[in-house]
């Protein structure tokens, strides 16, 4: 039996992807789960379904509960597929069952399906559903991540089912943080916390403390958050709520990363002087190449650290392609409180660091200038300049870690 009762009479009824390893882009070495929780309560309700691959799964895990035709109501809290792609297979079994959705979530699966015989109760924040011993309240969490988000708290069980926020992407046995850890570790599942929320929630950051402070404003009790993605928080539901405040404050390590490309390993060499000088100012750093390195990783890096070092060479007077490529996806995800540097090596105009700098501005974050640049191969001197730059981002990174935090 593949069910696992998370509280009176309300199990985890998802699936395990084991095998998934491009999440739309986003690389999942450690796979990830869909989760969603039936409530067998005097009306049984079904709260969010799987990716439609896993239909049968889940399905397969109402049974072993109950009936599914006695699904009486269905909660969608997010109608992105991996989570709402299943909504046809459930509702065809109960085609008389009421969907709980945003408005905005309504349009959407307007979008998606035949919706035109479903029964839709569109809810907004303070509606709530009584499901016999159990009360549901709704909290719409616009663009957390998608316009129509909400979440549903459950509030006899203290229980928070939070649909993408305080997800991660991991497949495990453990369904729960304390039965993960003790078989894994605190700093892999706080790395994968990390991940989750560099690659999908770090445009949100204004809004995901905004929200964390209206909930607590209604003063809900939370003694357990289940996310739609890895495992579920019972022991430290209170902690990885402090952790999304941290991280949506730009909380950072004192460090730098060093997120590089190159041709004929021009770049390359000078992140060797880089690195050390960095170093030798007591700060650690992690090197990066991009060309080698899935981007969703690049980014988590890069999140991870204080300052960031972009080394790129100059390729028909512009950046690198693969440099660019990622510059212009860390602008989509609108981050802030880094400091940022670039160096890299030119054959005869350059325009690689300067093109850097352009992006940094336009995305807002502090910069050191001028960068480092170095025509064609570095010597020995260039090396000692590389060091001494690298010294001086260094000390700024310090100084603005320091005055930030
Ligand atoms: Fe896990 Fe936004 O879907």
């Amino acid at each position: 039996m593949n069910t696992v009762e998370i509280k009176p009479d309300i199990f985890w009824v998802g699936a395990i992807d084991w095998a998934v390893r491009d999440f739309h882009g986003y690389v999942t070495p450690d796979g990830t789960t869909y989760n969603n929780y039936l409530i067998l309560d005097k009306q049984v309700t079904l709260v969010d379904t799987v990716k439609s691959d896993f239909s049968g799964h889940t399905l397969k895990n109402i049974r072993n509960i109950t009936d599914p035709s006695k699904i009486v109501n269905l909660v969608i809290n997010h109608i992105e597929p991996d989570h709402a792609s299943s909504i046809d297979s459930i509702m065809s079994l109960v085609p008389n069952a009421t969907i709980y959705i945003t408005s905005k979530g309504k349009k959407g699966l307007d979008r998606h399906f035949d919706t035109s015989q479903w029964n839709f109760k569109i809810v907004k924040t303070g509606d709530t559903l009584n499901t016999g011993k159990y009360n549901l309240l709704f909290l719409e969490t616009p663009m957390l991540h998608w316009p129509d988000s909400m979440m549903t708290y459950v509030k006899e069980a203290r229980l928070l089912i939070s649909q993408d926020a305080f997800g991660q992407h991991i497949a495990t046995s453990a369904r729960f943080d304390d039965e993960f850890i003790e078989c894994s570790s605190r700093s892999e599942l706080d790395d994968s916390v990390v991940d989750y929320y560099a690659n999908i929630l770090m445009p949100f950051g204004q809004l995901i403390k905004s929200k964390i402070a209206e909930v607590q404003a209604l003063g809900l009790e939370i003694d357990m958050i289940a996310p739609d993605h890895g495992i579920i928080w019972r022991k430290e539901a209170g902690s990885i709520i402090q952790r999304y405040v941290d991280l949506a404050s730009g909380k950072a390590n004192l460090s730098v990363s060093i997120i590089y490309d190159t041709m004929w390993h021009s770049t390359e060499r000078m992140t060797i002087p880089i690195m050390q000088g960095i170093k030798d100012e007591g700060i650690e750093c992690k090197v990066i190449k991009l060309r080698a390195t899935p981007m969703s990783i690049a980014i988590k890096e890069f999140w991870k650290s204080r300052g960031c070092l972009i080394g790129s060479p100059t390729l028909n007077n512009i950046l690198f392609p693969s440099i660019a490529e990622f510059l212009t996806h860390l602008r989509g995800l609108r981050p802030k409180n880094r400091i940022m540097g670039a160096f890299g090596s030119y054959g005869w105009g350059g325009g690689a660091v300067k093109d850097a700098y352009e992006e940094f501005k336009r995305m807002k974050l502090e910069v050191v200038e001028p960068g480092m640049q170095v025509l064609y191969k570095p010597s020995s001197d260039d090396e000692s300049n590389c060091y001494e730059f690298a010294r001086s981002f260094a000390k700024k990174v310090k100084e603005y870690h320091h005055n930030f935090n």
